[in-house]
């Protein structure tokens, strides 16, 4: 799963310090598991702000001997993205769980990506890794094999037996993302379907209070709020029985949570947002 590589990059990799991009549960989990391994540190962070935005470059505070800077492109819980990646002087890490296949992505920005692929990509059980040659030359000695990156790559991913059915289902994914028009297509089609929940937010005079400030609104996961913590539980009871199911935001925030992965449809989102326009006229 996703959960190990916040353990497996600091085993291979931290050996100065790290430093974090806090933007959300994911690298804060991320930070502490690593830290296992030695000393991690906020290059930036929107915790004091409920991780409601997306730290901006010239915030970052980079320290002396950063062996790498890890961040999230999509942070599930609190609906924020990185709308593009930081330029930094060290080795990025990304861990993009939630959001890789949703648009292309520059992939030599990063030194080290990671995705368990079960949002976008296929049944949870796989996880993908794109890593620099030049960065497996600096994985721990002496780590055990299965937490080295060195031993995944020197065996083709086959060193312990593979998930088949799994990465046959990432497969058939990656297939069906070409039949799309791929992933420029696809990130048009993202782009869409959010547009029509972000505008009825934007559009409802406050009634619906978005989570994420707007340069940081990701794409994936639209967070939002209603005036009271009653009229949320009625919101979510009510889309429950038109079939709109999982708008209950995560117990670590609250509020209501539209996840709209490359899965969920133009029809789907656009009857998520006709309710939300519904829901307001009757109160
Ligand atoms: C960005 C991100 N990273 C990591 C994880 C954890 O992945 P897993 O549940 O596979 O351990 C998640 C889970 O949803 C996630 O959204």
């Amino acid at each position: 799963g996703g959960s190990m590589q916040f353990l497996m990059h600091g085993a291979n990799f931290l050996k100065h310090r790290g430093g974090y991009l806090n933007t959300g549960i994911w690298s804060d989990k991320a930070m502490k598991a690593a830290s296992y391994y030695g000393e991690v540190y906020e290059v930036a962070s929107s915790k004091a702000d409920h991780f409601s935005y997306i730290p901006k470059e010239d915030t970052f505070m980079v320290k002396p001997d950063t062996d790498y800077i890890y961040m999230t492109s999509n942070n599930t819980v609190h609906g924020t993205q990185w709308q593009t990646f930081p330029h930094v002087d060290v080795p990025l890490f990304c861990d993009m769980s939630s959001d890789f296949l949703s648009r292309p992505v520059a992939v030599t920005n990063f030194d080290f990506i990671y995705a368990g692929v079960q949002k976008n990509v296929g049944p949870a059980g796989v996880v993908v890794g794109i890593i620099k040659d030049s960065l497996l030359k600096h994985v721990r000695e002496g780590l055990p094999d299965m937490l080295s990156y060195r031993t995944f790559a020197d065996h083709d991913s086959t060193y312990n037996t593979p998930p088949v059915f799994c990465i046959y289902f990432v497969n058939r994914v990656a297939h069906w993302l070409e039949e799309q028009g791929g992933l420029t297509a696809i990130e048009a089609r993202n782009a869409k379907k959010a547009a029509l929940l972000y505008d009825c937010i934007d559009g409802s005079d406050g009634f619906y209070r978005g989570h994420a400030t707007k340069d940081s609104r990701s794409v994936m996961n639209v967070t939002f709020n209603l005036p009271t913590p009653e009229l949320e539980a009625k919101f979510v009871a009510e889309a429950t029985a038109r079939d709109l199911i999982g708008i209950k935001g995560h117990r670590s925030l609250g509020g209501c949570r539209a996840s709209i992965y490359n899965a969920v449809t133009e029809e789907a989102c656009q009857a998520l947002a006709d309710f939300m326009n519904e829901f307001k006229k009757k109160q």
